[in-house]
């Protein structure tokens, strides 16, 4: 059967990344974006605002889609500004979403979870699959929600939605806003533009993190891993690289030596305190066999290598 892959959230940091590596596993024409903001695409793209139900319908409707991506949310720290928005759009939003799945037969959905499910009375360190899950912030109540309702689908429809519990992610192609984990992408910007970056989390606040690659070829693996393989279909744990923005800024550094960071941390800090220093993806592994390819170091070359590119700059050779 000829597949139709649907991306929705498809103008968003992820969205942008996963358009490009779907195209290359399928085709331009078989992969279609969806947004509430316009889409930069080149392929078959529509407007929808997954809280109003007959827009859903109507997307469904032009594209009969056989896998669905739904990455449309908001996330942890603007989802704080306005926490009803957040429900609306990460739950109901969610919800209708799910049910269209159900309704025109898509065969496989995409539902991607966060690191910010965890709260204070998670273990903070190798966060094992199954552990307490009580989450500070309405982004992660949203997020638990998301993962049981995907859980359900799956148990009382047979939908088979797969889910990961994306770390931070870390990518070159758009300055992401609105999350927690967003300065990671900010530092790198900061250094390459010669600024000094004022950091809003503290030097010592270490986060599971995830560059884009890797996260792309996670989402990739878990959709096309075939059905006897997947255990559970709420979140997978899965992990890149653990660091802290000190460690980052020291990266950097050996790029760029003069590069500067001030910390000054804000109402982010309180979220990123809430939630865990390092993940245990063993599930994962023995699932699909997840392994991540980056570590920090690689990944600061490549990002610095990128938007060397972007910027049209120039990076000394690291020191040794
Ligand atoms: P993003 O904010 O860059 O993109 C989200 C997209 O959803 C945006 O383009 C936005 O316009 C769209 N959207 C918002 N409301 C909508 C609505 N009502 N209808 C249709 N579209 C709507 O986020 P991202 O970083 O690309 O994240 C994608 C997904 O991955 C999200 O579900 C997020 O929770 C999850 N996630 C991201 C990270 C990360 O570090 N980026 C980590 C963990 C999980
Ligand atoms: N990286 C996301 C955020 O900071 C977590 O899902 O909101």
């Amino acid at each position: 059967m000829k597949e139709r892959i649907l991306v929705i959230g498809a103008a968003g940091q992820i969205g942008t990344a996963l358009l490009d590596a779907l195209i290359e596993a399928y085709s331009r024409d078989a992969v279609h974006a969806a947004d509430i903001r316009p889409i930069e695409y080149g392929g078959p793209s529509y407007r929808m605002d997954i809280t109003v139900p007959a827009s859903v319908t109507e997307v469904f409707r032009k594209v009969r889609p056989t896998q669905v991506y739904h990455l449309a949310a908001i996330l942890s720290a603007s989802g704080e500004k306005d926490i009803h928005k957040t429900w609306a759009v990460n739950v109901d939003g969610y919800r209708h979403v799910l049910f269209h799945c159900r309704d025109f037969e898509v065969k496989r959905v995409f539902y991607p979870s966060t690191i910010a499910v965890f709260g204070p009375t998670t273990p903070k360190e190798n966060t094992p699959q199954d552990t307490p899950l009580l989450p500070q912030t309405v982004y992660g109540m949203s997020k638990v929600s998301g993962e049981m309702w995907s859980q359900y689908m799956y148990a009382k429809f047979g939908l088979d939605v797969r889910s990961l519990r994306y770390p931070g992610v870390i990518g070159w192609r758009t300055i992401p806003s609105g999350g927690t984990t967003d300065y990671a992408v900010e530092m790198f910007y900061a250094a390459i533009e010669g600024k000094t970056y004022r950091c809003f989390l503290d030097r010592d606040t270490y986060l599971p993190m995830m560059y884009m690659p890797d996260a792309i070829k996670a989402t990739l693996q878990l959709m096309e891993a075939s059905t006897e393989k997947i255990t559970l279909h709420y979140g997978y744990n899965i992990s890149g690289t653990n660091f802290a923005p000190k460690d980052l800024e020291a990266s950097i550094r050996e790029f760029i030596p003069d590069f500067r960071v001030e910390y000054r941390p804000d109402y982010r800090q309180e979220i990123a305190s809430t939630w865990v220093r390092s993940i245990d993806d063993s599930v994962a592994r023995r699932d699909w066999g997840w392994k991540p390819e980056y570590d920090l170091r690689r990944m600061t070359e490549d990002m610095l290598m990128h938007l060397q590119k972007k910027f049209n700059s120039s990076i000394p050779e690291p020191i040794e």
